[in-house]
């Protein structure tokens, strides 16, 4: 975290941040956007928890959104805006959000990141997270070619 920044606050996100997430869902580089109106449902359904972060102003600075099942959960997204990045709001909103997701009774988290994206190699791994697999050709890329797609698992319990 820079030295100036002030402690990031995260909270659980409504149905009322639908069109902020798909912004920065937008943001995350992702080969298919989310629409409003497909992050409102997910906001909505119980099956999913979504936590933000704000950083320094009180504009949502980021987002992870998992589904939870029985015991495992899959984080479906974790995005933070590119203005905010290398600051330690991923950090922040994912020690939330893990802590959320143990206090739900998850044991077993799951999620599934491109090859080659340290910045969240290097997150994911911070937490304890480890590669379980890879999938070849798993991400379709805005070139026409695919990506690998490494599985990552960490025990919460
Ligand atoms: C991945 C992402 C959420 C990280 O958020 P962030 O707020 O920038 O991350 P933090 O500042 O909390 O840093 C977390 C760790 O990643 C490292 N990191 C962050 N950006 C990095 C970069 N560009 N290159 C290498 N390491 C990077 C930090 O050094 C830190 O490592 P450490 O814990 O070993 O010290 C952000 O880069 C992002 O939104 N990327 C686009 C969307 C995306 O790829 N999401 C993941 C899909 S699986």
């Amino acid at each position: 975290m820079h030295p100036d920044s002030a402690p990031a606050r995260t909270m659980r996100l409504d149905g009322g941040h639908a069109r902020q997430v798909a912004i920065l869902h937008h943001q995350g580089g992702f080969a298919r956007g989310w629409e409003p109106a497909e992050c409102a449902a997910l906001i909505a359904d119980a099956g999913v928890a979504t936590d933000g972060v704000f950083g320094s102003g009180s504009q949502l600075a980021g987002f992870v959104m998992s589904r939870k099942a029985a015991d495992e959960a899959e984080i479906l997204s974790i995005v933070i805006a590119p203005a905010h990045r290398r600051d330690g709001l991923g950090r922040a909103l994912l020690s939330a959000h893990l802590a959320r997701l143990a206090e739900a009774g998850v044991a077993h988290v799951f999620l599934e990141v491109e090859e080659g994206n340290l910045a969240a190699e290097r997150l994911y791994r911070h937490f304890g997270f480890r590669e379980v697999g890879r999938r070849k050709g798993y991400y379709p890329k805005a070139d026409g070619s695919r990506a690998t797609a490494i599985a990552m698992r960490l025990d919460l319990a």
